[in-house]
């Protein structure tokens, strides 16, 4: 098996920090460097690392130090090499993250005093389905008189969502639209489509675990590649990835993606569309979030490039328990898919889809009072965090559900094991990506009202003050 993407030796160095500034001798300080790179989840494993040689050119340092440094690299489980491939970067065997947390059990945080914040989701709108359930159950007749199977979804929804894409600047029919239970069931079917056993899957490092997982049910390998620091795409590094792997398809986020809650620019779109116009690859673009932006949005891709496929649902900006998405491609695309459909679940429920066709036309008010209710959770999420765990760093996102802290220290699974104890569920940053790595970040959604988010934050610093001080950070600081 090859390694899945490289990085060049200019490129590591410029990840790395400055090594003179480093404690103990050069070839340890590069180790260190290269596997914080890696458990952060800057570098994604697999990745093939410089020759020693031009690692060596890169930092302007011996070649003995970097062949130490591989070496020291190697002994701890670090790097791996395969002959023909090279060296490539990995981890441990047994740092593997676990599932952090399983909803498909059930949840009784009503009943104790639980913060729950593992899910980036907000309640229904007050009074709004109630009345729209009602309005929508007046207009059923008609439908009752049919068989109620509609494996490409209702007319009227499919020409709503299609209207709305149109609005915004992207020309659709509705026989371009697939309505579906959900944007992750809109993926999954695109998934079982298009992905042969072993295909690759271009994901953002960190990413939404329900896509990671539903690649891999599908017999698909993902290929992360890591996010810059600030939040956004590494569009050299998306378009190296899309290059040396021959990815049969790419899932992204770009509008106020899961977890950072960051907006790529139009630009950035276009440098790596254009190259996945050239390697052929199917861009997947998840627009769960699109209407939650704080100050206006981008261009659609799919605007760009009429070739990306776009999912889509009203889970973020309405209500999950609708379960009432749809999923934008070419007419002959979407036939395919619902004949896949019939397979599987047959279509989906009549009456949400008419609620859903009334919503998606009051899409922009609805959004809109969500936003309103959204900003001032954010920035009270913002300020207790920067008032209680000054030591996190915190990009203060322009949309979306959840924002993502960096820890002090690698420690996020075992600082979301004592919150839980504590009474606040989180998820850990390693449920974001792959292989373990991404310990220094945890996401943090601020869904619920700012006194049960400050409230959040003062417990998850109750417990980091008792990591902190367990040891722990510092053995941690020292394996990873
Ligand atoms: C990026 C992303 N896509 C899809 C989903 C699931 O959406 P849906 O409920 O529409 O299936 C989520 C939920 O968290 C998400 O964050």
């Amino acid at each position: 098996m090859a390694p899945l993407s490289r990085i060049g030796g200019r490129a590591l160095a410029d990840l790395l920090p400055d090594l003179r500034t480093m404690p103990g001798p050069v070839y340890s300080a590069l180790a260190h460097g290269i596997t914080s790179l890696v458990l952060d989840g800057r570098i994604a494993t697999e990745t093939r690392l410089p020759s020693e040689r031009e690692l060596a050119a890169s930092l302007h340092i011996s070649r003995a130090t970097v062949t130490a440094a591989y070496d020291a690299l190697r002994s701890e489980g670090f790097l791996a090499s395969r002959t023909g491939s090279g060296s490539y970067v990995t981890v441990p065997a047994g740092s593997q993250p676990r599932p952090a947390l399983a909803r498909w059990t059930t949840r009784s945080n009503e009943a104790a005093d639980v913060i729950d914040l593992s899910c980036a989701a907000l309640p229904a709108p007050p009074d709004l389905l109630p009345g729209a359930m009602s309005a929508a159950a007046a207009r059923l007749g008609p439908y009752l008189l049919g068989d109620g199977y509609d494996p490409a979804g209702l007319p009227v929804l499919r020409e709503a969502v299609a209207a709305r894409f149109t609005g915004r600047g992207v020309p659709t029919r509705p026989e371009q639209i697939l309505v579906t239970n959900g944007a992750l069931h809109g993926l999954d079917l695109l998934l079982r489509l298009l992905l042969g056993p072993g295909d690759r899957a271009i994901t953002e490092l960190p990413t939404y675990p329900g896509a990671l997982d539903a690649i891999r049910a599908n017999g698909g390998r993902v290929v992360p590649v890591p996010m810059a620091p600030e939040g956004g795409w590494q569009v050299g590094q998306l378009q190296a990835g899309l290059r040396q792997t021959a990815a049969r398809l790419a899932f992204l986020t770009p509008d106020f993606h899961n977890p950072t809650g960051a907006l790529v620019p139009e630009a950035h779109r276009r440098e790596v569309l254009a190259v996945a116009r050239q390697t052929g690859t199917t861009v997947v673009v998840d627009e769960s979030f699109v209407d939650l932006g704080f100050r206006g949005n981008e261009r659609p891709t799919a605007g760009i490039d009429s070739s990306v496929i776009t999912v889509g649902s009203l889970s973020k900006a309405v209500w999950g328990g609708l379960r009432i998405g749809w999923l934008r491609a070419s007419t002959d695309l979407v036939h395919r898919l619902a004949a896949l459909r019939t397979s599987i679940d047959m279509g989906s429920p009549v009456l949400e889809q008419v609620v859903a066709a009334s919503l998606v036309e009051q899409l922009d008010d609805i959004a809109a009072r969500r936003v309103a209710e959204l900003v001032p959770q954010r920035d009270a999420l913002v300020a207790a965090l920067a008032q209680h765990l000054p030591d996190w760093r915190v990009t203060v996102p322009e949309g979306g559900l959840s924002l993502w802290a960096e820890l002090s220290s690698p420690l996020s699974t075992p600082l979301s094991m004592l919150a839980a104890q504590a009474g606040v569920v989180v998820v850990p940053g390693s449920r974001f990506g792959v292989d373990g790595t991404l310990e220094r970040f945890l996401r943090l959604p601020y869904s619920l009202p700012a006194d049960r988010l400050a409230e959040a934050v003062r417990r998850l610093a109750g417990v980091w003050a008792q990591l902190d001080g367990s040891g722990l950070a510092a053995r941690q600081l020292v394996v990873a």
